[in-house]
């Protein structure tokens, strides 16, 4: 696992029930990125907590983590140059209203909470994010 060149994922619940997994990965194939571990995965609300701790407080944060542990998600680690920055750009912007035409959430996200799918915002995230998701013998690096 090589810093700047991973990032962590997570299609969202809402696009899990929606029967998206297959298309979203398909999107991300195409774009380049390396499926290095992936998971299907149901988070407790303390998990979801943990994830997204660094919301703690802001008024979202309660009705994201009940939404992020309503169902099962898809999880995986993603390898490209430049992984953070490029998958932030193929997902589109936080509010599917605000991201451009083609983008992940442009095409499958309903509105700000459920958006579809997570982008790792840095390097340090995708390396916390990925050891939070995957043991060692989960990450498929050669
Ligand atoms: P994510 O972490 O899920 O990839 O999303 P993001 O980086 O684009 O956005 P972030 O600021 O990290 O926020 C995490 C999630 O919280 C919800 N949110 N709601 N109502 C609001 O103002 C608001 N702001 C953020 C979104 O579901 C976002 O994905
Ligand atoms: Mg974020």
């Amino acid at each position: 696992m090589k810093k700047g060149n991973i990032t962590l994922t997570m299609i969202k619940p809402f696009a899990v029930k929606e029967h998206h997994i297959g298309e979203i990965i398909t999107q991300i194939e195409k774009a380049g990125f390396t499926i290095r571990a992936l998971n299907m995965t149901q988070l407790p609300a303390e998990k979801a907590a943990l994830f997204y701790s660094e919301h703690k407080g802001k008024p979202f944060y309660e009705s994201l983590v009940q939404f992020m542990s309503s169902g099962p998600v898809v999880a995986a680690i993603l390898e490209k140059e430049n992984a953070v920055e490029d998958f932030r750009t193929l997902i589109g912007a936080t509010d599917p209203s605000q991201s451009a035409e083609g983008t992940i959430r442009k095409l499958y996200a309903k509105d700000k909470t459920h958006n579809a799918i997570h982008g790792s915002d840095s390097d340090e995230s995708a390396i916390r994010e990925a050891r939070f998701f995957f043991s060692s013998m989960e990450q498929f690096f050669r």
